[in-house]
């Protein structure tokens, strides 16, 4: 562990890794800190992040770390804030810590617990932490012969970072079988064949759980837990919750689904005793971690971890923060939670619900177009009464050589708005969402509708 300096300064520039909605997000709410210095963004961030902070001139590549390590003692970096879970995972915390620049987000031996599903589960069966009962595989034919037998559906997991597309939930033993071979490849011999390459080459296969998802995500500073409210991310593209995974189609917060007690068990059950099961292994977690679960009949189970903020997630608890974003994430980045708790200061909330649309370009999760133009944006921050208010996120969109606001990716924009409850949020994100146009734009309106109308089946 890197030691920190002793108290906050006064000004802190920043540098924010990560080009999404997710860092849009933090980057908007970063503005708002009395001390934040500079905020410097990656090169090939999004047109809103591009629009607020300045852009560093370095690559921000694996090879290139090294030079970012030099330009960030030139700029007199006192932060480093790690959006996404590649960076993490292939180790950019260890590498740019010092001293006198912490770094928020984990190192690469506690980003594990996202990169490699394997060891995570092994963790969690460790400490008795409540998930899908599940076994690991390398090699394809004691997979395949797995999958054969599972009549009852299960979940096949390629067990390294695979961009949110390396699981397939599964209902039938062919369905199994199919989802084996995609992951692990069809090759025997060889690995690294399959769909992910590397990520594929152990897959965990487990138990399929019935039951609501929801996101608890809490601040950990190595010591201390804070958590969050939870979320429910909406993951499958179509509405009423049908067709392929995607990276997110809208999140809202706080979600009803659990009650203080439930929240208490997860932080009991499942986060505390994660934390733990780390340190005995000898490594601090700095950061976010992300509980996926699944709220069984049995009490909620753990999906899956992840080391850094969701994304749309991140939108909606951006949105409702209401201390001192730039304050919380240095004190988690240099274990001082606690003393910020003890002034009295943290994590405010705003009472209101947040629920976060995200706008995406025609076809995805499958190919799409890019260089659309984006209009009417204004039109859709514009939306709301006194009480209410809409942001709306950059995710994938960039400028073109006219200047134009243009889509550059699937997921385009996250459309948050803050409501006295639920149901009024999702009308108004709705609502402004449709103000906005580009070709071949499209939303699901039902965020939130998981809970809002009772379901059967
Ligand atoms: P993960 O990336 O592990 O969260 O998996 C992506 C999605 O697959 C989750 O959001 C769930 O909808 C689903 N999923 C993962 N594991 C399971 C499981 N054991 N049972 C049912 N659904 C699952
Ligand atoms: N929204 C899901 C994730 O960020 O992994």
């Amino acid at each position: 562990m890197t030691a920190s300096p002793t108290t906050m300064p006064d000004r802190v520039n920043v540098l924010l890794i990560g080009g999404g909605g997710r860092e849009h997000a933090l980057a908007w709410k970063l503005r708002q800190s009395p001390r934040l210095g500079r905020l410097w963004v990656e090169r090939s961030a999004n047109a809103g992040l591009r629009a607020i902070g300045e852009v560093c001139p370095e690559p921000t590549t694996d090879r290139d770390l090294f030079r970012l390590e030099r330009w960030c003692e030139r700029e007199s970096i006192g932060l480093v804030i790690i959006g996404p879970e590649a960076p993490l995972a292939a180790g950019w915390a260890d590498r740019l810590a010092t001293p006198e620049r912490p770094v928020f987000g984990p190192v690469k031996a506690a980003a594990r617990l996202e990169a490699d599903k394997a060891w995570a589960k092994d963790i969690m069966r460790a400490a008795s932490i409540p998930t899908a009962e599940g076994r690991t595989f390398t090699r394809l034919p004691q997979a395949l012969a797995f999958a054969e037998t599972r009549e009852e559906g299960c979940v096949v997991k390629a067990a390294g970072l695979a961009a949110g597309k390396g699981v397939v939930v599964c209902d039938t033993p062919e369905e199994a079988v199919a989802a084996v071979r995609m992951i692990m490849g069809d090759d025997e011999e060889r690995t690294g064949r399959g769909a992910f390459g590397e990520a594929g080459n152990t897959v965990v296969i487990e138990e399929k759980l019935l039951g609501q998802e929801m996101s608890v995500l809490a601040l950990v500073d190595g010591r201390s837990i804070w958590v969050l409210d939870p979320c429910q991310d909406h993951k499958q593209v179509g509405e009423g919750d049908v067709g392929p995974n995607t990276g997110g189609m809208g999140a809202y917060c706080p979600t009803p689904l659990a009650t203080e007690e439930v929240m208490r068990e997860i932080e009991r059950d499942v986060l505390v005793p994660t934390v733990d099961a780390l340190r005995r292994e000898g490594i601090t977690f700095r950061g976010v971690l992300y509980a996926g679960l699944m709220l069984t009949t049995g009490g909620p189970k753990v999906l899956e971890f992840n080391c850094r903020f969701g994304d749309p997630e991140c939108q909606p608890l951006m949105a409702r923060m209401k201390g001192d974003v730039l304050e919380t994430i240095w004190a988690t980045a240099t274990g001082r939670l606690d003393e910020l708790a003890d002034q009295g200061r943290g994590l405010e909330t705003d009472p209101r619900t947040a629920c976060c649309v995200v706008l995406c370009s025609e076809g995805y999760p499958g190919p799409i177009t890019t260089g659309h133009e984006i209009t009417g944006i204004e039109e859709a921050e514009a939306c709301g009464g006194p009480d209410e208010q809409v942001v709306v996120f950059h995710a994938g969109t960039t400028t073109d050589g006219d200047d134009r606001l243009v889509t550059s990716g699937g997921r385009v924009l996250g459309v948050t708005a803050l409501a006295a409850d639920l149901e009024r949020a999702q009308a108004l994100a709705n609502e402004a969402a449709g103000k906005i146009a580009f070709r071949g734009a499209f939303f699901r309106t039902d965020i939130g509708g998981r809970v809002l109308v009772p379901r059967s089946g």
